[in-house]
């Protein structure tokens, strides 16, 4: 976070339609980081919008019967009220039809057509309506859309292009001088595999006989500027562009322009270009993520798998919503969106972490401590003390990292773990025992240093969950909840600095009441997100208690049988998923100076990459089995219920290999 501003995009949406948690996905992200980069104290400029001209969105109107200006003006409406639901803090928005981006188009096309840049000519081309692209030339071979597949429209027509053709060798070597340029890497390799073909002109216009919603070009007034090329230039019409030069001075380059993965042509070839000829600097990053997929297929609505995200905040809370989508995609990568992963999420890392040790701070501080947070004492502070501490400070760090890194999956994984370890601090020290103690100092440090934690990991958790953040950070009497962070409502404190710093809650501050932040998902509570169909919601219901261990007519076994099993400590080095096993890992482990295969059923609950570097216990002398055509070597010990399933870890390291008894 070394910048000195932040300006982030995210695509504008076509008006065609209702938006969908792909949509969702993106804003959320977008509003994730510039909320991030204001509590740095960093000048953030966040834009979102809609594109409302060409093709598909004539179509639309066509068929709803009404004018194409009604229907961006009925469907534009949809995404900002979803935004305004989801909590969205963007600066602008900016509409295509809006006549302060027309201008700019159109100054842009008469610049670039003064200067040679644009010329007319006939051409055999193929048209995609879905995805608003023409082909022509050699790209025409296929017959099919390289976008979507689909079957193209055959059209021979007039028209006029933009001499992109001039700036491939330019392009292919600023994205080799600049590696940021592209993200993640394999997408900059993907745009540099596209410009090993030699590169056509863009044509830019359509003739109004064929469409007639658009920009008219400023030197043909038979024609309309292409859908895309009116399109992008929304990232520079909106912050001043050829308008205001001091605002558009301050806000260009942008930072970041977050796109997905099937709009990176146009991002990474057409918009490059079209800014080089205008003189233009090139944004830092355009930052392409994945799909969320319903099965294996992309969510769209011609599948009819679209889920609502109304539907989703409705059903299980905004900020709930806005967590999973942040904590399950790994940027870049796609992603499988089911309501039963939203749910075994939120009871493990809301429900049970975070919502527990919130409840255990607020209870035990509310009973024992006269509902005040109670004074530290440094005789108190021992060796587990200091490990929290340092564990909690370093997740502070490491999600500034992940932050830069586009990690912000992993920077929330480690909050989570902080949470955890927090949790486990709790279990060693027992707060409630010590209560009964008649010396409270230990007690004291304790409730200190876990309300301290609480306060670290809301500040963390905050631009991902703002209300629920500021309800906790409340209820602990943290001041400013971290100040105000629309637009307009004042200035952000530049407060992240402060979570990297421990002992900033102030001994006495009283605590306030509060109901339970997270309140455990029933399981079975999953009902229908996708699709069109409304289920009857599943709500929220108050925490179940466990069952009674150990259950009636469990089967009771000599100990001379149970210490047949070997059960050793494994250190797991590579972890994928097993192909055409939805619910089968491969891991290779490390047990003693051992390495070992083993497969387990654990795909619906790790990613692979959660479990890289994990110390787990495996029964080390069960016999070998093929499971589906795979060796396995062994087997990992794991606990289950409410729809979960926890692998057994160490407490603490030991070298892999370790006797467990
Ligand atoms: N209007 C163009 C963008 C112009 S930007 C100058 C457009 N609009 S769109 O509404 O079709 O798509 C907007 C974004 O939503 C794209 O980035 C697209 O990748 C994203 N998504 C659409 N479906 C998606 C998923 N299922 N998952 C994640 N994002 C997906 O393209």
């Amino acid at each position: 976070m070394e910048n000195k501003i932040f300006y982030v995009t995210t695509p504008i949406y076509y008006v065609n339609d209702a938006p969908h948690i792909g949509h969702a996905y993106t804003t959320i992200l977008a509003d994730v980081l510039a909320r991030y980069h204001r509590l740095h104290g960093i000048p953030t400029f966040f834009l979102t919008g809609t594109d409302e001209h060409g093709q598909k969105v004539q179509r639309a109107a066509e068929k709803g019967g009404m004018s194409p200006q009604q229907q961006a003006d009925q469907t534009v409406g949809r995404f900002q009220a979803l935004w305004r639901k989801l909590d969205i803090t963007n600066d602008d928005f900016i509409r295509t039809t809006e006549s302060r981006h027309v201008r700019v188009v159109q100054q842009i096309l008469q610049t670039l057509f003064d200067n040679g840049e644009i010329y007319r000519a006939e051409s055999d081309g193929g048209y995609c309506v879905p995805c608003e692209r023409f082909y022509a030339g050699r790209e025409l071979d296929a017959g099919t859309c390289r976008e979507c597949g689909r079957a193209l429209e055959p059209i021979r027509e007039s028209n006029y292009f933009f001499r992109m053709s001039v700036y491939q060798a330019w392009l292919i070597g600023y994205i080799h001088e600049h590696p940021r340029f592209i993200q993640p890497d394999f997408r900059r390799n993907e745009t540099l595999g596209f410009l090993q073909q030699p590169l056509n002109d863009l044509c830019i216009s359509r003739p109004k006989s064929r469409l007639s919603w658009g920009i008219e070009l400023p030197f043909d007034h038979d024609f309309v500027t292409y859908v895309w090329f009116d399109a992008l230039v929304n990232y520079i019409s909106a912050i001043g562009y050829l308008a205001d030069d001091r605002k558009f001075q301050r806000w260009w380059p942008a930072s970041y322009h977050l796109i997905g993965k099937d709009i990176l042509t146009t991002h990474t070839v057409y918009w490059p270009t079209m800014l080089h000829a205008m003189n233009l600097p090139m944004p830092e990053t355009i930052f392409a993520h994945g799909w969320w997929l319903i099965g294996d297929s992309k969510m769209s609505k011609s599948s009819g798998n679209v889920v609502n995200p109304i539907d989703m905040a409705e059903r299980y809370g905004v900020d709930a919503f806005r967590y999973f989508l942040m904590a399950e995609m790994t940027l870049g990568q796609d992603c499988n969106f089911s309501e039963e992963a939203f749910i075994r999420r939120y009871n493990a890392d809301l429900a049970n972490d975070l919502g527990n040790l919130l409840n255990r701070v607020m209870k035990l501080v509310t009973s024992h401590c006269g509902g005040k947070i109670p004074a530290p004492t440094a005789a108190n502070e021992g060796a587990d003390e200091q490990q929290l501490r340092q564990s909690v400070l370093n997740v502070a760090t490491r999600m500034e990292e992940c932050l830069d890194q586009m990690r912000l999956d992993l920077g929330l994984a480690a909050v989570t773990s902080a949470v955890r370890e927090t949790n486990r601090y709790l279990e060693k020290r027992q707060p409630w025992t010590l209560a009964k103690q008649p010396d409270l100092e230990p007690l004291n440090t304790v409730l200190y240093n876990a309300a301290e934690t609480l306060r670290i990991v809301s500040g963390l958790l905050y631009p991902v969950m703002p209300a629920k953040m500021r309800e906790l950070r409340h209820a602990l009497g943290l001041p400013g909840s971290a100040g105000a962070l629309r637009p307009g409502e004042g200035a952000a404190e530049p407060f992240l600095d402060q979570l990297k710093i421990w002992g900033k809650t102030v001994p006495g501050t009283p605590v306030g009441a509060m109901s339970p932040l997270f309140p455990r998902i029933q399981a079975g509570g999953a009902s229908q997100a996708v699709g069109t169909a409304r289920e009857t919601a599943a709500q929220p219901q108050a925490v179940k208690e466990p069952q009674a261990i150990p259950p009636a007519g469990v089967t009771v076994v000599e100990y001379a049988d149970f210490a047949k099993i070997s059960l050793r400590t494994a250190t797991i080095l590579e972890a994928a998923k097993v192909e055409g096993a939805d619910k089968l890992l491969r891991l290779q482990v490390q047990c003693g100076a051992e390495m070992r295969q083993i497969v387990a059923g654990i795909a619906l609950y790790y990613k692979p990459e959660e479990l890289v570097g994990k110390t787990v216990v495996v029964v080390a002398n069960l016999k070998p089995a093929k499971i589906r055509g795979v060796e396995s070597q062994g087997m990992l010990l794991a606990a289950s219920g409410d729809n979960q399933l926890r692998l057994i870890t160490l407490d603490g390291s030991l070298p892999s290999g370790a006797i467990v008894k």
